[in-house]
């Protein structure tokens, strides 16, 4: 895979700062918009994945935790497509879930485990990286490709607040 376009790493000290970090992301999605969740069991995807959900206006007790499905759809200020590639075998089975129709659609995707089926990610999109490095400490990896990704990642990060 070839580099990304704009890659910049925060640290989050504790769940709370890693929430606030996902719903400042989930302020700034639009439709279309693409983003990949790598990181090892306890790394804080579903955190940050509650907390992107709450910036996108999703009301609290739809997020489940993708299970029995592969792709959850969330209604908020857009749709918000929620999806777990963990228990996938290959990209023809994920092919056949119906997934990669929703890619670049009317809503946002957030895709947790992308690097099981890292060809499941458009030639543009934000992929984040959670890394435990301490009991209350997580390093977080966003790596963008692509103009729209990089816009997103710098507003998300690098822009004054
Ligand atoms: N800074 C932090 N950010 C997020 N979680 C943290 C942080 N510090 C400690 N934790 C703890 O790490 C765990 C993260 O759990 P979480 O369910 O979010 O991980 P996950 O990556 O979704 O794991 P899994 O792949 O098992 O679903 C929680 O127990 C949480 O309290
Ligand atoms: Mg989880």
């Amino acid at each position: 895979m070839s580099a990304p376009t704009l890659r910049h790493s925060v640290r989050s000290g504790s769940p709370e700062e890693t929430h606030e970090l996902g719903m400042r992301l989930g302020r700034l999605l639009q439709p279309g918009d693409f983003v990949g969740l790598v990181g090892d069991l306890g790394a804080g995807k579903t955190h940050l994945v509650r907390g992107v959900a709450e910036g996108a206006g999703v009301e609290r007790s739809q997020v489940a935790s993708p299970t029995f499905a592969i792709v959850y759809p969330y209604q908020g200020r857009l749709t918000l497509y929620h999806a777990d590639l963990y228990r996938l075998a290959d990209y023809d089975e994920l092919y056949a879930t119906g997934f990669l129709d929703m890619v670049g659609g009317d809503g946002a995707l957030l895709v947790e485990w992308l690097d099981r089926i890292p060809e499941a990610a458009p030639r543009e999109y934000l992929r984040l990286t959670l890394r435990e490095v301490g009991e209350e400490s997580r390093e977080l990896v966003a790596e963008a490709w692509g103009a729209r990704p990089v816009g997103l990642l710098t507003d998300w990060l690098l822009a004054e607040r």
